[in-house]
């Protein structure tokens, strides 16, 4: 069975669909294990509790100045990381253990509204104040660059001229919710 770690840094609801799509399954081919988290009062953790998955809080000095998260990984025997909503840089030393292990999801069409200080509400005002006429998620691979990884998966919904950041917010989100944790299991299962 392989093991998955979730990073996030927030609510935590595709931390939720990928826990619930994996871990409960009669015969789980893969687990969300453990629960990353840079905020120690981050929802996300809720969800460790909720559904009896290790938690685990970073401190920035030890993340970016020691390779500490990489023995926890291998304690936890972590086959797979799934970016989802986590806000915090990944450190080289990361990204390098799990080359085509760890995937981030995106609130855009990337290249569009990618790197640094595009997440959230100001990926969807971006996309609002641009008048696009539609726009969609990403899922790609994490390497040293924000948002520039290989792009694995992308869905699009259409942007009706009625929309604002709120709905087009939600579409994306459903597209999220829908794809990413089946996205997951083809690249477990691949
Ligand atoms: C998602 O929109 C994702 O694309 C972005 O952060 C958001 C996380 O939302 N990277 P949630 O915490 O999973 O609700």
């Amino acid at each position: 069975m392989k093991k998955i770690a979730v990073f996030a840094s927030g609510r935590g609801s595709n931390a939720q669909k990928i826990i619930t799509h994996f871990n409960q399954q009669a015969k789980a081919t893969a687990k969300v294990v453990l629960i990353v988290s840079n905020k120690k009062q981050a929802p996300v953790l809720d969800l460790g509790r909720k559904y009896s998955i290790s938690t685990l809080v970073l401190q920035r000095k030890t993340f970016y100045e020691t390779e500490q998260l990489l023995q926890e990984l291998t304690l936890f025997e972590i086959d797979f990381i799934a970016l989802a909503g986590f806000l915090w840089f990944v450190p080289d030393y990361l990204t390098q253990a799990y080359r085509q292990r760890m995937v981030n999801i995106h609130p855009s069409l990337l290249p569009k509204y990618g790197g640094k200080g595009m997440y959230g509400s100001k990926v969807h005002e971006a996309v609002h104040a641009n008048s696009d006429t539609e726009t969609g998620m990403t899922i790609h691979y994490v390497n040293e660059a924000y948002d520039e990884g290989q792009i694995i998966f992308q869905a699009r919904c259409a942007i009706e001229q009625q929309d604002t950041p709120t709905t087009i917010a939600k579409k994306v989100q459903r597209l999220e919710h829908e794809h990413f944790p089946k996205v997951i299991e083809q690249l477990l299962n691949s």
